[in-house]
């Protein structure tokens, strides 16, 4: 019998009076899968709607999380609220092209795969699933310090050259070894995180890892309360290095690591987690490739602030000098749409991915691209803009700050 047939016999016979109160079958509905394949979804949340039921609590509360009040990852989200699309009429869209290049790669659109570490906890084959689906999309994806699998093993899934993502350590040594062996594995650009210098306070997480029951023994090394110790030494990327003393981030960084980064790596450096204008213009003047606004999917400061809301500031602070990628809060085309026309060259998702991962793997990633690279398409088609460069600020309206 397919999943629709038997939701809709057990939605009958749930609503039947003969049935009624019959505990088992109301628990049946709620365990049924929320869609049969990728393809049924019609926008991300219903992937999303899949992937929290199959996904276990403290896992969903690690993707879900923001930071203290998780105030932040909402204003992400409804930053896009500001803007409107302006639709044109009487444009020849016949033809509309995505396809961009960022970084001297050519894509089939600007939408990519920020970095997330730990993508396991979504599904077995995590990031290597979701190198075949940026492989078969042709998507730009940005490979974790923390990932799951190697950037060897991403790229070789990818099939091209992936983007790593560096946690910048705070032993110069082993940030070194870390990018040559990105080099070593063809990545042409590296996105150094500068948003979490010390520390984060999780709430959510740690509050959804209560609800989880499971031993996590059962899959992790354990800390004397039963929690995984999320150790450094787990993680492929530091397989060989020595770990013990080794922290992720240093709270000591400052300008002077882009042009030692820059001395050390071929890479073009891009600079991740910008969200103000003049230090736009100070990592310019530093030396970065690039810019990505962000501010960790509001995992890292409760600044109360959307990218959205930063990035006019930080193209203004750039001036066209070096490309400014974005994310943050992006849940549909329109909203890629927008950050494209207020200045961004490449838009990353994070969450949505990893929903359509947990869900259906590598079929769940690309559906995910799919649905965005259709809403952006229509979004075009209706502003009139038949290629990325047309997506300008004269294209969206903006209604002024937004109450809160
Ligand atoms: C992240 N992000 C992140 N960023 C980074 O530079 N290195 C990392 O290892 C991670 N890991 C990570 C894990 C999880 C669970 C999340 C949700 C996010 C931040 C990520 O790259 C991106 O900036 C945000 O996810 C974008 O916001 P949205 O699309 O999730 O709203």
């Amino acid at each position: 019998m397919s999943v629709i047939a038997r939701r809709a016999l057990l939605r009958f016979i749930a609503a039947s009076p003969v049935f009624a109160g019959l505990g088992p079958i109301t628990k049946a509905l709620a365990d049924e899968p929320a869609l049969a394949s990728a393809k049924d979804a019609l926008d991300i949340f219903e992937l999303e709607a899949a992937a929290r039921k199959v996904v276990p609590p403290a896992h969903w509360g690690y993707l879900m999380s923001g930071v203290d009040g998780d105030v932040t990852l909402r204003a992400n989200e409804t930053a896009y609220a500001r803007y409107q699309l302006r639709a044109r009429r009487m444009v020849d869209v016949s033809k509309v092209e995505l396809g961009t290049d960022l970084f001297g790669m050519k894509v089939a659109s600007p939408i990519l795969f920020s970095p997330i570490g730990s993508m396991r906890s979504m599904n077995v084959e995590g990031e290597v699933a979701v190198g075949r689906a940026a492989g078969t999309k042709n998507a730009v994806q940005i490979v974790s310090t923390q990932s799951s699998f190697s950037v060897e093993q991403v790229a070789q899934a990818r099939g091209g050259p992936v983007w790593f993502q560096l946690y910048t350590t705070n032993q110069f040594e082993v940030t070194k070894k870390l990018v040559k062996r990105a080099e070593a594995a063809g990545c042409p650009v590296v996105a150094v995180t500068v948003d979490t210098p010390s520390g984060r306070n999780t709430v959510t997480a740690t509050r959804l890892r209560r609800d989880d029951t499971r031993m996590c023994s059962g899959c992790h090394v354990v800390d004397d309360r039963g929690y995984p110790r999320g150790g450094l030494n787990t993680k492929p990327m530091f397989a060989d290095i020595e770990t013990q003393g080794l922290g992720l981030t240093s709270a000591s960084l400052t300008w002077d690591f882009v042009k030692r980064l820059k001395d050390a790596t071929r890479m073009k450096v891009v600079l991740k987690g910008i969200e103000d204008g003049e230090d736009a213009a100070m990592a310019v003047k530093a030396g970065a490739d690039g810019i990505m606004v962000s501010n960790h999917g509001g995992r890292s400061i409760e600044s109360g602030r959307g990218t959205l809301e930063s990035l006019p500031e930080v193209v203004a602070g750039v001036a066209g000098k070096i490309p400014v990628l974005f994310d943050g809060g992006v849940r549909r085309g329109t909203d890629v749409y927008k950050a494209l026309a207020l200045g961004a060259s490449g838009v990353g998702i994070g969450r949505p991915y990893a929903w359509g991962l947990a869900a259906f793997g590598q079929a769940g990633a690309e559906r995910v691209l799919d649905i965005l690279n259709l809403e952006l398409r229509l979004a075009m088609v209706g502003c009139g803009a038949r290629s990325i460069k047309e997506i300008t600020a004269k294209t969206i309206i903006d209604r002024g700050p937004l109450a809160r």
